[in-house]
């Protein structure tokens, strides 16, 4: 379990680094909480940092949550410079890929009482029984089951009507990815 006392990410700077779709909803979700969020992603937009400038970002950071995907660019990007450049208490929370974070040099951090996380993916997956993230009483992890929710399951049939009835009546559809385009843009990311 992440311990409660310092657990409130209220008025917290929250990293979000990858800031694709999941990230940006995501950011809706903690604004109401008055976080002050910070995207982070390949490129920089409005509102969003290049990945060169995360080392700058990290020391004022209550939280980082990493949305990255795993590529040839992003494996172990968050090392251990990444978690040590976080302030003593950051929550870390992974609901990426694994194989992002250095998780050797993660569970030092964990198990040294610095930092809390919340892992929804690990490396490998499943985690062995005998890993010693299972123990550590400031993580809390989720294996890769935080999306399976009723109304996940009732928002997926939803899109799927709504797609369906669009289909039919000749709509555009929603969520098209345009190929060419994605491979240009993406180095290629693992698909499991
Ligand atoms: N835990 C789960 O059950 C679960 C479920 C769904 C997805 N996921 C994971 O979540 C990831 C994100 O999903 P999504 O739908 O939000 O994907 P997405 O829309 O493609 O967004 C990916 C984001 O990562 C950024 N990125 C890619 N390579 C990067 C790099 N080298 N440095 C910095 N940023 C980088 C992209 O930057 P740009 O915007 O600049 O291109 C983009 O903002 C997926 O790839 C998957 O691994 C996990």
């Amino acid at each position: 379990m992440v311990p409660a006392a310092d657990g409130d990410l209220a008025g917290r700077r929250v990293l979000i680094l990858g800031h694709g779709s999941i990230g940006h909803a995501t950011a809706e979700r903690l604004e109401p909480f008055g976080c002050e969020v910070v995207g982070v992603a390949r490129h920089a937009r409005a509102g969003v940092h290049a990945i060169g400038e995360l080392p700058a970002l990290l020391g004022g950071a209550g939280a980082l949550v990493n949305l990255l995907p795993l590529t040839r660019d992003t494996r172990r990007l968050v090392d251990a410079a990444v978690l040590a450049a976080l302030p003593d208490g950051a929550l870390v929370v992974n609901v990426g890929r694994g194989a992002t974070v250095d998780q050797a040099a993660l569970t030092a951090e964990l198990a040294s009482g610095r930092l809390r996380a919340v892992l929804d993916v690990t490396d490998p997956e499943p985690l062995p029984e005998d890993d010693p993230l299972w123990s550590l009483p400031n993580v809390l992890i989720t294996s890769h089951s935080a999306g399976a929710t009723e109304g996940g399951r009732r928002a997926a049939w939803a899109l799927v009507g709504d797609q369906l009835r669009r289909l039919v009546a000749g709509a555009p559809l929603r969520n098209i990815v345009r190929q060419a385009a994605a491979a240009r843009a993406a180095p290629k990311a693992d698909s499991s």
